[in-house]
This record gives structure tokens, C-alpha cells and sequence, in this order.
């Protein structure tokens, strides 16, 4: 049908008239894509308003969950609707079509409600016989002189909401003594002010607060030094923005820009207390959460609201203590937990019923971080603190650590399974009916202890047991469970309480990643596992998480670790691997104390983690990508033969990339930049964080280390520059002495070059990683990658470089005229 046709010079009649109706469009006021809110145009019901370049809209929009409308602002490309701002935060309307935002006589910008009530107003003194709103591609709502419209009278960017974005000012009128601060919504379902914002000292600092309701500060940027907030060293490898400070006698605020315009990216003051960035993924259609302050959600002030308490570990993170509900269930299911639980039984204290209904009394919770606000008393028993606390009403808590310590009224800020320094026990005060129910648990629990020593005394039997046990299941499930079918033949669904018990309850932890901690157990005397307890997991529904899992168990190679089986109960996954004695690579390569790795060791573990890496990308069914290679993450056989862990969980624990950022604090930089710009992850960013690796491989030291507060040092914009000067030698780990093949040293760092690029298409596949290594593909020189030049270039590296030279100039020179010899060996350029 598509028939070619004849190209005139001369423009057709259907594109001429086309060409008028674009004319009248662009006169009329009633147009489609009218930006602008005229004397005589207005928004009422669906009608909007959308910036020039198609980047933003303003309308009536109602949140999810919600029956009120509000007017706001929200982008045009993204399809989850994402409001950036909100006028009426407090005032919403009813009736969006009876509702009309339009000029007031006065000029100013109002919101009628259905009733006519002006509902909200840009309230702003005016000057000028017209104005005009117009909404601009940046997000701004700009209310200008009609007759002169670069004269801006007020604008929605300098009455931020929830929402700082690129351009946006957030600070300091040092002349209206106005703050600019941004204040989270109260809920996914309410725009109105919550309790949380972020603001700049209004004492003149350059540092950020986070504030609970305006009073607590519990969060702080640290200070500017030009180039990062002294608080977040991780701002460094963020080379997506460019930050500017303005401190003049007017104003002092920051503003930021993206350096790739196409990127649509926020800072949000988020309802769960955090600030957060987040980058729209256009390919997968979703936000990433890619930074987030405080990293803990737990460290959120009053997060859980009085009597609620806190669990890192736990994946709803608030609930209320025992013998508590929430204060609002539909705001508690909403997530906002802020307003905390009240009593379920009240006190017997006070009242002035002597019938016998028994006294108050106090449950012990183990390993809490305490609550804030204690006051010390002077008493020197247990007994003596117990009962000061039983005997004034207004008590709640009491704690008795060499000291004693009393609460009175609400307790804030208590969080479970805690470990750090404040912690201890704390005894809840709680109605006696109350504790003649928290009894019964108790008491199974008890049962439950003498069971376990029953059967670890017959743990040979129960071993026996064990595996006829898994056959039977096996089959019994078959018969029930459909999804058991998806399940690889080779995986054994094991029983929680089974984990628990080769384990020995959890108690030897191995280590703790990006998904969740690990502890090691033994199957029998001879076969050690470790036990992987996910934390955080994005699915819901077993049958989901046992047809991911087993996908990631029919991917079987020896460079990666195997996959023995799983345990799904109610919120409890786990994931059974074969144990690996040599534990992970950082541990071997980063630790003072071990034994060296040897070069030719490094360089097996280089070459074998690159061909699991091969097999991930290109063997198995569906490519996986692993998302979090760094050395923690490659583990060691007894023969320090190297396996790729946690594979296939990035996409079982979800999108949430603070998490792989939790990590960066100490070793930044295993990410790749793709990461922050927004396009689509490809196989591309394991090859930029293996380079990374493999730098710290043939360095034996972590690429950054932090030497003091916001000032770092960055080892791979060392490495390329010294490969440039054909100075290889002096890269390799000090402690190698001459243990080093110059030839292969050479090799590993022209790849760990190569795959660093910015540009994910200079890097090389891991196919070409592996022949290169192996000696079958010859390599050119790689350039050094642009950002790095940056690092290079700039004067807080110098120091560094001098101290690594010093420390090794011995090495240095008698590597360098090798290094030299290598150079001109070097062949001719490969195809990578
Ligand atoms: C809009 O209002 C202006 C005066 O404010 C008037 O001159 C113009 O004709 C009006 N346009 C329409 C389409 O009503
Ligand atoms: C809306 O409410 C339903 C039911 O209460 C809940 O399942 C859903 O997650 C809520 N949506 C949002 C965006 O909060
Ligand atoms: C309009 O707003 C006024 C003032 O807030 C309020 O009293 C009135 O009930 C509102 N009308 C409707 C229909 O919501
Ligand atoms: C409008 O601003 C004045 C001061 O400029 C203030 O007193 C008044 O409360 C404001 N009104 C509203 C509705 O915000
Ligand atoms: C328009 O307003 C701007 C800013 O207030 C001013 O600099 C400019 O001179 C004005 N232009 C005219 C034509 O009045
Ligand atoms: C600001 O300064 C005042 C007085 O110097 C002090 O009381 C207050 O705590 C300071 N505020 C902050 C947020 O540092
Ligand atoms: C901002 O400027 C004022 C003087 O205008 C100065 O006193 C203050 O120290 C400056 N603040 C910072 C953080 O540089
Ligand atoms: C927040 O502070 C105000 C006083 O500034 C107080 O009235 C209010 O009760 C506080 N809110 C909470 C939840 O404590
Ligand atoms: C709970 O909170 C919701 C939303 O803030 C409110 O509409 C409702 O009235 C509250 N319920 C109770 C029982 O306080
Ligand atoms: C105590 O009892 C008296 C009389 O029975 C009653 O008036 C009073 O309110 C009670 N006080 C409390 C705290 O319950
Ligand atoms: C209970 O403790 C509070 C706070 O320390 C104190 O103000 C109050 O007087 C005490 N009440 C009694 C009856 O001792
Ligand atoms: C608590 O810390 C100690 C020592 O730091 C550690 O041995 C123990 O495993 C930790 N417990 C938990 C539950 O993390």
C-alpha cells in the first residue's frame, strides 16, 4: 500500500492547510496543547495544561487510593502518573469538573472549588493590569506580567512540595527569611504536609537537615567542599549531576542539572522519612530508587510512631509492640505508621478499681535499641528500678544495665533485633491481662527449645529421617502442588525448622550481602551448606519465587556457586548453597593478616570468574544479568577455584539499587554509569564492574580507599593513566615482589581498561574478556575512560599518587623499563 511518492518542491495542498491549522492552533487559546492560562482560559474537569516541549502537565489528578482531586504537575512520558507538584496540598476538591483554576481579578492564580470558594491562591502582591500562567518544560509553573512576560511574579519552582527537581532552587531567602524546604506527603494517598522535611540550615551552614516535625533533626548532608556533601562520599561517583551552591547576600540555596537531558530524574522527600533519588527506567517502565538518606530506614526519627518499633530485617520494617495496635489502621496499611499504636488493654495503675483483676506488670524485649528520652534514677537494683517504674503511673519502660533508666509517656524511636551500642533489654509496661497473653507464646517456645535438644542429640537419626522425609514430601507435593513441578529436579525444598536446625538456629553468620545475611549449617558431619535468609523480596506469592528459583537452579557451572535447594514458608525464603571454605575474594585479597593471594591465583580467579560471568551472559537459557559483581560476591573452593554468587537474585529481590549502594560507601565505583543515566542494563555493566574487580585483583587493595571524610583516592584512574605511560609495573600488589608476570599483569590491566569505558560499547563482551586472558585475542591500548580523566585531573588524587609512588618506587623502576619493553611488543589493535 505504501506507494512512494513523487517529492515536490513546492509544498503539497494537504500540507499547506495542514500548515494553517498549525497557525490557528497556535493562535487560538483553546488549543489542544495550550501551556498557557490566560484572562479568558482556564482548567476545569480533564482539561490540562502541557509544556511547550511536551515534558510536563498540569491538571486535576486524583492519587492512587484516593476519591479528592488536586491540582498538580506530572510528567508527560511517565506512565505511572508522578506528580512533582501539588498546589492545593491541603484543600482538595470534590468535584474536579465543577472546580475551575483560573486568574482571579487581581491577577493572581486561584482554585475555585464547587462551590466557588477560592480554596487556594498564588497570594502574591501584584502589580501588573494582566498576568498569565505558563507552564514551562522544566516543570515550573511561572505566573508572569501579561504585557511583559519575562517578569516573573511568582513561580510554583520556588514553592516546592515533596520534589526537588533539576533547576529547582532549594534554600535560603535570606531577605523574606523564607525556607524552602521540602515536606513529605503524609501518604502514597495524601499530598498534604507530613512530618518530615528537608531543608538547608537556616543558620547559614551549607548543610542539609532532614527534620521530623521540624524540630528533630535526625539526618545531616554534612558541609559543602565544593564537590560533595562531606556526609555522602558516595556524591563523587554520581557524575550524572552537576551541583551548584549561591551564597549571596539575597539568597543561599543549591540547584542541580542532569548533564544527559534525555535522563528524567527526581529528588523526592519520600512519606517513609528519606530523601531519595529516583531515575524513570524507560525500558522496564518504573522508578529506581537509586540513593536514599539515611540509608536505614530504621534510623527514620519515630519512623513507627510512639509504641511502634522498628526491624531492619524485617520486610515491613514497623509494627506495633506487644500488647499494642495501631492507633489508624487505614493510615497503617497506607504506610504511614507515623501515628504509632495505642494500648490494647489500658492500665491498671490509677484506676480505682480494686476488683481483682491483678497488677500492671513488664515484658522484657531482648536486643532493642532503647527508646529516646530516658531519664536516669539513682537506684541500685533491678528490683529498686522495677518497682520505681511500677509505682509512678505515667511510666512505661523501664532498663537496667548498670544503671536504671525510666520512661514516661511514649516511647519513640524503638527498634528489635538490634545490635549496636545503646542496646540492651527493655521491660514494657503492660496491663496484667496482657501479660497472661504474651505467657502463652512463651511457653511453646520453651517446648520448642527441649524439642531441638532431643533431636540434636539423634541428629544422625534425624538426618535419616531428613532425606526420607524430602522423598515423601517430594511426592506427596507432586500429587498437590502444581508449581512444584517448575522446580529443577535437582532442588530439595527444605522445611524451615530443618534449616533452622542444621544451622543451629542461625548461628554461625558468614556474612551479610546486598539480599540478606548468610550462615553456614552442615547436612551431616561431612557436607557443609550455607543458608542464604532473603530479605527484602519484591514477590509476593510462592508460586512466583519457586519458579525464579528454579530457573537460577538449572544454571549449573563450575565458576559458579551451585544452588542446593530453597525453603519458601509464609515470609520466610531462603536459599541453600554449597558451602565455600575459602569464603569470598575481598576477604582473601583485601585482609592484612591472610596469606597473598599469589599472581598466578589472581590471575585463575580473574579468568574463571570471567568465564562464569560467559556462561550467565551467553550459555544459559535466558541471559542473566548479575548486577552486583564485586569481590564479596566471588567466593573461593578449597582449591581457590572462583564462583559467582547471588546471580538471578537482582531480579528476585527487585530494582532496588540503594541496596547495591549501601555497599559503595567503602568500595565505591563497582557500578556502571549506565546505572545513573537511565538507559537500559545491559550484560555491558557486569563487564564495567568485573574491570573494576580486576583492578582491585592486580592491586590487591580496595579502588578507593577512604582516607579521610570526602576526600578519596581512586586507584583505576591511576591504573589507566600509568598504562598509558606504559608503566604497568608498578600497579601490581607491593606484596607480590617479583612474583608477577609483567606480560600478563599487562594483559589484565589493558582488559580491566577496556571494560571501564563509559561508552558500554567500547567495552568488550565477556567472551572477549575470557580469549583475551587466555592469550588467543591481542588488545589495543585502551584510552583512559572520560570520568576518570576527571579523577585524574583533579588535586586530591595528587597526594595519593605520590604516596603510592614513594611507597613502591623500587618496584616502580624496575618495572618500568619492562613495562616499556611490553609496550612495544604490544601489537596492533584488536577489534575490541
Ligand atoms: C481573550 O481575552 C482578550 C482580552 O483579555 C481578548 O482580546 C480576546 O479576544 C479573548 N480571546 C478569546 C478567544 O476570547
Ligand atoms: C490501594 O489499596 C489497595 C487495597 O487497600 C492496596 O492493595 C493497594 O496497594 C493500594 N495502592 C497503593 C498505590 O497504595
Ligand atoms: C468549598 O470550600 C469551602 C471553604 O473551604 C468549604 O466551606 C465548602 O464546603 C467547599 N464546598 C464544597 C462543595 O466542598
Ligand atoms: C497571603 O499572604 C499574606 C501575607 O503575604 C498572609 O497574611 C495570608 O495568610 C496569605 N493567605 C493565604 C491564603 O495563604
Ligand atoms: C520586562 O521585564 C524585565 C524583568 O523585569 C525587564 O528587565 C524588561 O526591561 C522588561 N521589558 C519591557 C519591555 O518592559
Ligand atoms: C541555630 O543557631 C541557634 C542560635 O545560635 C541555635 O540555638 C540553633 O540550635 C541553631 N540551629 C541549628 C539547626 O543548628
Ligand atoms: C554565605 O555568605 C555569608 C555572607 O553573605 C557568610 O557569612 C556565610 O558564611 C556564607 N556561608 C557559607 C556556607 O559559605
Ligand atoms: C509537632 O509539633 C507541634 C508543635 O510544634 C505539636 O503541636 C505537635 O503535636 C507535634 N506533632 C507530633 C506528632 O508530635
Ligand atoms: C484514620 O485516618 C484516615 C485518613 O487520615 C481518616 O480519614 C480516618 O478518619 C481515621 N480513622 C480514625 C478512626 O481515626
Ligand atoms: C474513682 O471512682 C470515683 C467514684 O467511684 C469516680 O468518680 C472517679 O472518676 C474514679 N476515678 C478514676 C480515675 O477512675
Ligand atoms: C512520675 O514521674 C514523673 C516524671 O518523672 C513526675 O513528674 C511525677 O511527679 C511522678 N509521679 C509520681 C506520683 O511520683
Ligand atoms: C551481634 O554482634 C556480635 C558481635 O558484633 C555478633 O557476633 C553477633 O552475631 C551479632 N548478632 C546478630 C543477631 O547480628
Amino acid at each position: 500500500m505504501a506507494l512512494p511518492k513523487t517529492p515536490s518542491p513546492f509544498p503539497s495542498p494537504s500540507f499547506s492547510l495542514l500548515l494553517s491549522l498549525l497557525f490557528l492552533a497556535l493562535q487560538s487559546p483553546l488549543s489542544f496543547s495550550a501551556d498557557t492560562i490566560s484572562s479568558n482560559f482556564s482548567i476545569s474537569g480533564d482539561q490540562k495544561l502541557t509544556s511547550k516541549g511536551g515534558d510536563f502537565v498540569l491538571g486535576f489528578f486524583s492519587p492512587s487510593n484516593s476519591s479528592k482531586y488536586y491540582i498538580g504537575i506530572w510528567y508527560k512520558k511517565v506512565s505511572q502518573q508522578t506528580p512533582v507538584w501539588v498546589a492545593n496540598r491541603e484543600t482538595p476538591v470534590s468535584d474536579k469538573t465543577k472546580s475551575e483554576l483560573r486568574l482571579s481579578d487581581d491577577g493572581n492564580l486561584v482554585l475555585l472549588n464547587q462551590s466557588q470558594t477560592q480554596i487556594w491562591s498564588t497570594n502574591t502582591s501584584i502589580s501588573a493590569k494582566s498576568t498569565v500562567a505558563v507552564l514551562q518544560d522544566s516543570g515550573n509553573l511561572v505566573l508572569a506580567d501579561g504585557s511583559n512576560s519575562s517578569r516573573i511574579l511568582w513561580q510554583s519552582i520556588d514553592h516546592p512540595t515533596h520534589t526537588w527537581l533539576p533547576g529547582g532552587k532549594l534554600g535560603l531567602n535570606k531577605v523574606t527569611k523564607q525556607n524552602q524546604r521540602l515536606i513529605s506527603w503524609r501518604s502514597s494517598a495524601d499530598p498534604a504536609p507530613g512530618i518530615f522535611s528537608l531543608e538547608l540550615d537556616p543558620n547559614g551552614s551549607s548543610q542539609y537537615f532532614i527534620q521530623w516535625n521540624k524540630s528533630v533533626q535526625y539526618w545531616t548532608s554534612g558541609t559543602w567542599n565544593g564537590k560533595i556533601f562531606s556526609g555522602v562520599p558516595e556524591m563523587t561517583a554520581n557524575y550524572n549531576y552537576d551541583f551548584k551552591y549561591v551564597n549571596d547576600s539575597d539568597e543561599s540555596y543549591f540547584t542541580y542539572s542532569v548533564k544527559y537531558p534525555s535522563v528524567i530524574s527526581r529528588f523526592v522527600m519520600d512519606f517513609s522519612g528519606r530523601i531519595q533519588q529516583l531515575t524513570w527506567m524507560e525500558d522496564s517502565q518504573e522508578w529506581i530508587l537509586f540513593w536514599a538518606q539515611p540509608r536505614a530506614l530504621c534510623e527514620v526519627y519515630s519512623l513507627c510512631g510512639p509504641f511502634g518499633s522498628c526491624s531492619e530485617s524485617s520486610g515491613t520494617f514497623c509494627k506495633c509492640v506487644k500488647g499494642f495496635v495501631a492507633r489508624n489502621q487505614t493510615e497503617w496499611d497506607l504506610q504511614d505508621q507515623t501515628g504509632g499504636c495505642v494500648r490494647r488493654t489500658p492500665l491498671q495503675c490509677g484506676s480505682n478499681n480494686s476488683a481483682n483483676v491483678g497488677k500492671d506488670g513488664f515484658y522484657p524485649m531482648d536486643s532493642v535499641k532503647l527508646p529516646v528520652n530516658h531519664q536516669n534514677l539513682d537506684v541500685g537494683s533491678a528490683e529498686d528500678c522495677e518497682s520505681a517504674c511500677l509505682n509512678n503511673c505515667s511510666c512505661t519502660a523501664y532498663s537496667f544495665s548498670g544503671g536504671c533508666s525510666v520512661w514516661h509517656g511514649d516511647l519513640i524511636n524503638l527498634q528489635e533485633q538490634y545490635n549496636g551500642s545503646n542496646g540492651g533489654t527493655l521491660y514494657l509496661r503492660l496491663a496484667a491481662l496482657e501479660l497472661a497473653a504474651s505467657e502463652l507464646p512463651d511457653s511453646t517456645s520453651k517446648k520448642g527449645t527441649v524439642v531441638g535438644a532431643v533431636a540434636g542429640a539423634v541428629a544422625g537419626l534425624v538426618v535419616c529421617l531428613f532425606i526420607v522425609r524430602v522423598l515423601i514430601r517430594r511426592r506427596q507435593k507432586r500429587r498437590r502442588i502444581h508449581a512444584v513441578k517448575a522446580v529443577g529436579r535437582a532442588l530439595v525444598p527444605f522445611r524451615y525448622s530443618d534449616l533452622q536446625h542444621f544451622t543451629k538456629n542461625f548461628s554461625e553468620k558468614l556474612g551479610g550481602g546486598g539480599f540478606g545475611s548468610v550462615f553456614k549449617g552442615f547436612l551431616s558431619d561431612s557436607i557443609a551448606i550455607a543458608v542464604k535468609k532473603l530479605e527484602g523480596l519484591h514477590l509476593h506469592g510462592e508460586k512466583q519465587f519457586r519458579s525464579e528459583v528454579s530457573t537460577i537452579g538449572t544454571v549449573q557451572h563450575v565458576n559458579l556457586v551451585r544452588l542446593l535447594g530453597f525453603c519458601s514458608e509464609g515470609a520466610k525464603s531462603l536459599l541453600v548453597y554449597e558451602f565455600m571454605p575459602k569464603g569470598s575474594l575481598d576477604t582473601q585479597l583485601f585482609q592484612n593478616n591472610s596469606m597473598v593471594l599469589d599472581w598466578n591465583t589472581r590471575y585463575r580467579i580473574a579468568l574463571g570468574t570471567a568465564r562464569g560471568l560467559v556462561y550467565l551472559h551467553e550459555k544459559c537459557r535466558d541471559c542473566i544479568i548479575h548486577c552486583d559483581i564485586k569481590p564479596e560476591n566471588i567466593l573461593l573452593d578449597a582449591s581457590f577455584v572462583p564462583k559467582v554468587a547471588d546471580f538471578g537474585l537482582a531480579k528476585l529481590v527487585g530494582r532496588d539499587f540503594s541496596r547495591v549502594l549501601t555497599t559503595m560507601r567503602g568500595t565505591r565505583g563497582y557500578l556502571a554509569p549506565e546505572w545513573i543515566t537511565g538507559v537500559a542494563i545491559t550484560a555491558k555493566a557486569d563487564v564495567y564492574s568485573y574491570g573494576m574487580m580486576l583492578l582491585e585483583i592486580i592491586s590487591g587493595r580496595r579502588n578507593s580507599e577512604q582516607t579521610e571524610e570526602g576526600k578519596a583516592a581512586f586507584f583505576p584512574a591511576l591504573a589507566a593513566t600509568r598504562l598509558a605511560q606504559g608503566d604497568v609495573g608498578s600497579l601490581a600488589d607491593h606484596r607480590l615482589g617479583d612474583d608477577v608476570s609483567i606480560e600478563e599483569l599487562e594483559r589484565a590491566c589493558k582488559v580491566a581498561c577496556w571494560c571501564i569505558q563509559d561508552d558500554e560499547r567500547s567495552r568488550p563482551t565477556m567472551g572477549q574478556v575470557v580469549q583475551i586472558l587466555e592469550g588467543f585475542l591481542e588488545i589495543s591500548m585502551p584510552p583512559i575512560p572520560r570520568s576518570l580523566q576527571v579523577l585524574a585531573e583533579s588535586p586530591e588524587n595528587i597526594n595519593f599518587f605520590s604516596d603510592l609512588s614513594s611507597n613502591q618506587s623500587s618496584r616502580t623502576r624496575s618495572a618500568t623499563s619492562t613495562g616499556s619493553q611490553v609496550k612495544s611488543t604490544a601489537s596492533r589493535s584488536s577489534n575490541v
